[in-house]
């Protein structure tokens, strides 16, 4: 059994995600989720502890995952989680090419190994940013989140304006 780190933003958690950490609990046995976050620069949509709030309420039927909110490097957070690597989800060729240059940096740096899951095939259009946007102009996302994520998005949105 390891223990491995998965970071993200989660701007918001969806089901893209949630397939991901089923497959790492399954593989690995211990899975850490860290919301990264910049409490200097506050970014996105959703606050942190929304983020953390959906993660944990969606995760909290699979054994061996926890969820923690993180500053800074993820090569830290995998130490401070004493993750054996990072996992990171794989949807496109294009998340190949963002993925392997931070894994690449990830290993330059610290020596921190990362490790691709490929989701599953009826996931890979699922992405937050288009989630934000699609519940910002009232459209329908009931196949890639909860009804209570679209909850906490348009709560934001309408504190925004
Ligand atoms: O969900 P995202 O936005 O694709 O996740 C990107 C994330 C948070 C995993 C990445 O930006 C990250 O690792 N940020 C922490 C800061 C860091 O380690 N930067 C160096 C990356 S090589």
């Amino acid at each position: 059994m390891s223990t491995v780190l998965y970071p993200g933003s989660f701007d918001p958690f969806h089901y893209g995600h949630l397939d991901v950490v089923t497959q790492a609990a399954e593989l690995f046995g211990s899975v850490v989720v860290a919301v990264m976050h910049n409490p200097q620069k506050p970014s996105g949509v959703l606050p942190t502890q929304t983020r953390l709030d959906i993660a944990q309420k969606m995760l909290s039927d699979i054994p061996g995952v926890t969820v923690q909110a993180f500053g800074g490097l993820a090569v830290d957070a995998a130490r401070s989680a004493k993750a054996d690597f990072i996992v990171k989800g794989l949807r496109t060729p294009g998340d190949f090419e963002v993925e392997q240059q931070m894994a690449h940096t990830n290993y330059a740096v610290a020596h921190v190994r990362t490790v691709y899951v490929p989701c599953q095939p009826g996931l890979s259009h699922v992405s937050s940013r288009f989630i934000r946007d699609i519940v910002h102009y009232g459209g329908d996302v009931s196949s890639m989140v909860p009804a209570f994520v679209v909850d906490a998005l348009q709560k934001s949105f309408s504190a925004r304006s």
